[in-house]
């Protein structure tokens, strides 16, 4: 079993949405048993809170549900994690900052190093933007969440990720 868990600031835009597109695709081929899925917040503010009604909105015309509810990012994360996955550059050094000291075995990487058709660097926070930057988040996720899944059957190399 392959453990996942998506990160971003506060777990009702981006990373419930990278949780969804990712169980979907998981799904659709078959590997539920095989990859489980997870997301998580840096900050705690939305603790229990489901996706915000946008994004979910905007995810649902896609296909997807979202259906996780926000929680904070905890210390045992690095020891059931294998993977976390952060979405912009604060998230990215924030969950690097908080990796114990004790043995953990998770890797923190950027979720855009896993896109193939999209150059940006970060999955921007769509909060207080508009409609656009809910579609962008999808659009980008969808990317990556491909990208990922084809990395996890070992038949993508994203290379090594970049300096920290
Ligand atoms: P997310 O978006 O990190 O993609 O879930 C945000 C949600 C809430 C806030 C900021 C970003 N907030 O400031 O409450």
């Amino acid at each position: 079993m392959t453990k996942l868990l998506f990160v971003c600031l506060g777990n009702i835009c981006r990373s419930p949405t990278a949780e969804g597109v990712m169980a979907a695709l998981v799904k659709r081929a078959g590997k539920s048993k095989e990859i489980h899925c997870d997301s998580a917040g840096t900050g705690g503010w939305h603790e229990g809170e489901h996706a915000d009604a946008r994004m979910h909105n905007h995810a649902h015309r896609r296909g997807y549900e979202l259906t996780s509810r926000s929680r904070p990012l905890r210390a045992s994360d690095f020891a059931e994690f294998d993977l976390i996955l952060t979405m912009d550059e604060r998230n990215f050094r924030d969950v690097k900052s908080r990796i114990p000291q004790t043995p953990h075995h998770t890797q923190v990487r950027r979720m855009t190093d896993f896109c193939r058709e999209h150059f940006e660097q970060e999955v921007p926070d769509p909060y207080y933007g508009g409609d656009q930057g809910f579609e962008q988040v999808l659009d980008l996720l969808e990317d990556a969440c491909s990208g990922l899944l084809d990395h996890l059957e070992g038949r993508y190399d994203p290379g090594s990720p970049k300096q920290n």
